[in-house]
Formats: C-alpha cells, structure tokens, sequence
C-alpha cells in the first residue's frame, strides 16, 4: 500500500436541519466577538445566510453579512472583499459554493495581515486564520473537505490553486435541505465536478486506501442520484447522496488529487470563464477515453464499485472501463450540458494557447497516470466537440 497523509475538518455535521447547530458550532470556536458570514448574491436570495444571521444574533454575537462574493472569484474580487470588511472577525461562517467557501479561505488566513491575494499565492499561506464554518449550497466543489482555494488569475487568464493544510475549514454542516432548490442547471454541472473529483482521485498517482475507499463510495452514490436530483430537486434522498459523494470528493483531493481533466479545464475557466463544472463535465468523457488504453482496470473497477458490472462479474478490463466510459456520457447528455468548445464559447483557433495554458498546470499533470504531451493535449481539446 502506498503511503499517504490526510487532514479533514474536526467536526463533520450532516443531515437535514443541521444548519439550526450553526450558533453552537460557532460558540465552540469563539465564546463571542464579531462573526462574519459570507455568502453571495444568489445564495442570499435563498434566505439562508439571512436565516444564520439572525440565529447568530440572537445568541448574542455581532454579525456581518457580506454577500458581495463573485462567482468563481478573481484575486482582485477578493481583494475588494477584504477591503470593505468592517471590524476585525473572530470567525467566519462560509455559506454558498466553491466560490464562497474558497473565498472565505482566503479572507480568513488575510485577516489583518494588510497583504493582498496575489501576495498570498506568490508568498505562500502563513499560517492558519481565523476559525472557518463551511456550509456548502451546491453538491459539487468539496471545497468544505480540501486544502485548496481556486481564484482568477485575470491578467494571466488562468485560474490558479492556492493549496496550504492551513485552509482546512474547521467546521462542516451538510445540510440537504439547503441544496434543495439548487436550479437543475447548476445541480448538474456542480454534481458533475463532483464526480470527476472522485474519479480523477481514482485514478491518480496519489490515489491510496483512504482516497479509493471514498472515491467509490462516493461514485457509487453519486452516479445514480445525480440524475434524480436534476430532475426533482426536492428529493432530499438524492440531494443528500449528491452532498455527501461532493464531501467525499473533496477529502480524496485532500489526500489523492485530481489530474488532467482539471487541468485542461482551468484554461477554459480562466480564458473563457467556462463554468468550472461545466467545463469538466465538457472534458470528462474525452480525458478518460483518451487515456483508456491505459488505465482501463481502475477504470473497470469503478465501474464495479458504481455497479455498472453485473453480479456474474464482466467480460473484462476492457469491456467495463466501456460500461464505465458509456455511462458517464449518457450522464452528461442527460444533464444538457453543453460540451462542444464552440458551445463553450470557444473560439476556433483557441487550441494552441489552450494546450500551452493547460501543459502548465503541473501541479495536476503530474498526477496523472498518463504522461500527457503537448500533442496529446490538443488531441484532447479537439475531442471536445
Ligand atoms: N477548493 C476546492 O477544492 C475547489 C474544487 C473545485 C472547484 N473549486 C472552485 O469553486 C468554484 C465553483 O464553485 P461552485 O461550482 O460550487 O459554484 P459557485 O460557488 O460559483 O456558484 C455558482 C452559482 O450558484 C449559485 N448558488 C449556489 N448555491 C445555490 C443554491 N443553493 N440555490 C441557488 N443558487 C445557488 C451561486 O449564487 C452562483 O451564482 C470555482 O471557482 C472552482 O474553481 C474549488
Ligand atoms: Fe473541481
């Protein structure tokens, strides 16, 4: 067995109605002081940040609510969001998707160090900051179990990950009833960043006991009930499979990693602000087929793990990485997510600079099982039709 090292949150609530424990999970953060809770303008629309607020208050904490985090922030939208917080926080309650839970990671470790984000990445993370709720909105980043905060590198048009074991949130509540009327849009390209967490962990150099345990327990429940959440977001049953595989998706990042399917996405995102689901959900099915030669038994074996192989077993490696590769593309067809680069808004002509954009990003590269060349990349990118 492969060695490995893992950090998770210290305290992990699920089940429906778990925001209510928000006040009690704060108090074993900081008796009293300022609270920030952070969200975004869609999310607030939702009534939950509101909600915490209020139970916030009536327990006799001060509380700022800032909604003002951009989708898929840039290092400036950080930056402006650190600028226009008032007074100095004991702790910061994160409710929303990646974007605000990244967001909060960052202003967090910013609190009172006068440095700007882009200083933060060139610098490296310090140390830890001020205490972190994560309260995800969207079964999709894992954001609330990684080490990582994503942001947008604008002048360079990519989007780079900050990664520091002092950005592990401290406190997560998964709570079903909040992703409830998540719009099938977003349920589906976020549920599907999910999975290729878990799969791109699978089948990860980094991949070890502790990542393969929950990435095919997180495939397993995530295949079946994304679909049914799409198509009936109040079905808390398939709404609670989704957080609970996005959560397991996240802690294999913590302890494996994602690999060329993320790194020929963050180029798509950072040129294009492709949504970050969508354009894994683009480049899933082209990534893994590429490679498929490969790595077809680990593919096979998350075929099995879902249980897309039948009891009598397969007719082999081969066969079920198939099952495995036909599955996932139903998936996304079902799901209506556009996949072509030119429905991504991707300009023909765009293939040269996005094969350097995503040859660069070793970090994730080099994860990946198969040593992709400039060529392969491309090849890659031109499947994406
Ligand atoms: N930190 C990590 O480990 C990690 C991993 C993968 C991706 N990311 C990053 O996370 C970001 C994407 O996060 P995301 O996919 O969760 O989307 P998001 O946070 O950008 O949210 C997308 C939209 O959904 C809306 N929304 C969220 N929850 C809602 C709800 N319950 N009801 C209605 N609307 C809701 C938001 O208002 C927003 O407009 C990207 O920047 C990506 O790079 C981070
Ligand atoms: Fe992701």
């Amino acid at each position: 067995m492969i060695p490995f090292s893992i950090a998770s949150p210290s305290r992990l609530e699920f089940g429906p109605g778990k925001l209510a424990l928000v006040p009690s999970i704060v108090k074993t953060l900081t008796p009293s002081g300022l609270v920030l809770v952070l969200s975004d303008k869609g999310v607030s629309q939702t009534g939950t940040p509101s909600k915490v607020v209020e139970a916030l208050g009536s327990v006799g904490y001060t509380v700022s609510l800032v909604d003002s985090v951009p989708p898929e922030p840039s290092i400036h939208d950080l930056d402006r969001v650190a600028a226009g917080l008032k007074g100095s926080a004991a702790a910061i309650v994160a409710i929303g998707g990646g974007s605000v839970m990244d967001a909060a990671k960052i202003l967090a470790v910013l609190a009172g160090k006068g440095w700007s984000t882009a200083e933060l990445a060139e610098r490296g993370v310090p140390g830890r900051g001020i205490p972190t709720v994560m309260i995800p909105t969207t079964a999709g980043t894992g954001s609330e179990s990684t080490p990582n905060a994503i942001v947008l590198f604008p002048e360079k048009n990519l989007k780079v990950g900050i990664v520091s074991p002092y950005f592990m949130p401290d406190r997560v509540v998964l709570d079903p009833e909040l992703i409830l009327g998540l719009p099938p849009k977003l349920t589906a390209s976020t549920g599907v960043d999910a999975f290729c967490h878990l799969l791109e962990c699978f089948i990860s150099k980094k991949a070890n006991p502790m990542s393969d345990m929950m990435a095919r327990e997180g495939m397993r429940l995530l295949l079946p009930a994304l679909p049914l959440a799409y198509k009936n977001g109040s079905d808390i049953e398939a709404r609670s499979a989704t957080l609970l595989a996005a959560y397991y998706g996240g802690a294999c990042i913590a302890s494996s990693g994602t690999t060329a399917i993320h790194a020929l996405s963050y180029p798509l995102g950072g040129t294009y602000r492709v949504p970050h689901g969508v354009s894994n959900a683009a480049l899933l099915v082209p990534v893994m087929s590429y490679q498929k030669k490969k790595i077809a038994p680990r593919l096979a074996e998350a075929a099995r793990a879902i249980g897309l192989v039948g009891a009598g077993g397969g007719s082999g490696a081969d066969e079920e990485a198939d099952l495995l590769l036909q599955s996932l593309d139903s998936l996304v067809k079902e799901l209506k997510i556009p996949t072509s680069l030119k429905d991504l808004g991707v300009p023909d002509g765009a293939l040269a600079s996005l094969t350097e954009a995503a040859y660069g990003v070793r970090r994730l590269l080099d994860n990946n099982p198969v040593d992709l060349s400039r060529e392969d990349i491309r090849t890659i990118y031109e499947l994406v039709k």
